[in-house]
């Protein structure tokens, strides 16, 4: 007979408790400052709160069209002309998703058959393995290697088989804060190109770059008819609990996403997609002050961080950096990032958690400063302690 502990299906048997999640309620039980999960403690534009209020105000609470109010599908079209020009057909290549998360999911479901394997960078983002396992794909981990966390060529060519389905691509990445070169998005385009594999990516952080350039794997020639991009507003507007996202792929598979999206949730909120398209209209300014202000963010967390002995390589993207503590402590991330937490009153994510197995990452922090300057000023007050308490 089974217990109550293994009533859960298989298929989810391994799957944790999302660390990130497990450090945020440490974080509030000791009054930590909370620098482990990605969400910001700053409001976002009012432009697109007041269109959400008016949208509910003005009766836009009924299900959307399942796959996109047309109204945001038709400005995520205009923004990727405008600012990658890049012609996507609103009716037949976009799906509005409740966030990335369920953008990258529901590819997943749509493109992956049992035995299909699937290329994922590691360290990542913790949500590819299972969303691999969900979909009955294996994931093949190819390592980024510290402390530059570049693409190795070989390693990555070797990594593809004739099982090979596809590829993650996420730049600016999560953990690292590496941004792609022009030549690391080619090299990957040739060989989904000769392999027939499709890429699926993750821009969720596009707009937030200190260096380079974001190149879109979609744009490479070849690439636009074996790509899914995926983005979402969580990050470039500041509004994570907003839960929008949306995928963008070639019509024949569009039909599949949207199917499986139908299924997963019927469609994202309708009264906030109205108010995204407010946002997807906003011009170049808004995205250069968010830049600048997170690269005035990044700047004081590196000075922190570096001032407290931790060794790691500056971002180029996205809003972390990966820490490697080694030279203040010899525990383990998890003893490490738990003592932290409760003596320093700052918490962060062991850097175990974005490797498949326990020993990658067990020298490595990541910490969030996708905080105001206020908070992430008194998140270095208490690192300066660091060295006297380490
Ligand atoms: C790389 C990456 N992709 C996706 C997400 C989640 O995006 P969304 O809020 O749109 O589901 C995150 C959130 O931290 C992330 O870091």
């Amino acid at each position: 007979m089974r217990t109550s502990q293994q009533l859960g299906a298989r298929r989810c048997a391994d799957f944790t408790e999302s660390v990130i999640r497990e450090m945020t309620r440490i974080a509030h039980e000791h009054e930590a400052i909370n620098l482990a999960q990605g969400f910001p403690d700053f409001p976002m534009p009012a432009p697109m709160k007041e269109a959400a209020s008016a949208a509910i105000h003005g009766d836009i609470n009924q299900y959307a069209i399942t796959w996109g109010a047309p109204t945001l599908r038709l400005a995520i079209a205009e923004k990727y002309r405008r600012f990658y020009e890049l012609e996507v057909d609103p009716e037949r290549e976009i799906t509005v998703t409740c966030g990335a998360t369920e953008a990258m999911a529901a590819t997943f479901l749509a493109l992956m058959d049992p035995g299909d394997e699937v290329i994922i960078f590691e360290p990542f983002y913790e949500n590819y393995g299972p969303d691999a396992i969900l979909a009955s794909a294996t994931p093949v981990f190819v390592p980024l290697e510290a402390p530059g966390w570049v693409l190795d060529p070989e390693r990555l060519r070797a990594a593809f088989s004739p099982r090979t389905k596809a590829i993650v691509v996420n730049t600016p990445h999560n953990p690292t804060g590496r941004v792609f070169t022009r030549e690391e998005i080619a090299l990957i385009a040739e060989l989904c190109i000769e392999h027939d594999v499709w890429a699926i990516t993750d821009e969720i952080y596009e707009h937030i770059r200190y260096a380079g350039g974001h190149h879109l794997l979609t744009a490479v020639p070849g690439m636009r008819e074996r790509t899914v991009t995926i983005s979402g507003l969580s990050k470039t507007f500041s509004c994570t609990g907003w839960r929008l996202g949306y995928a963008i792929a070639p019509a024949r598979l569009t039909g599949a996403i949207r199917k499986v999206h139908d299924f997963l949730t019927v469609g994202a909120p309708a009264p906030l997609q109205a108010a995204a398209a407010v946002g997807m209209a906003f011009d170049a300014e808004y995205y250069n002050r968010l830049a600048l202000d997170y690269r005035a963010r990044r700047d004081l967390m590196v000075t922190a961080l570096a001032d407290a002995g931790f060794k790691f390589t500056v971002p180029e993207g996205a809003y972390y950096i990966l820490a490697d503590f080694s030279a203040l402590s010899g525990s383990d991330d998890a003893t490490f990032a738990k003592w932290m937490t409760k003596e320093i009153g700052v918490a962060t994510v062991p850097g175990s958690s974005f490797y498949q197995n326990g020993q990658g990452g067990r020298g490595l922090v990541r910490f969030a400063f996708c905080k105001q300057a206020e908070t992430l000023r008194k998140a270095a007050d208490r690192l300066a302690w660091m060295q006297v308490r380490a």
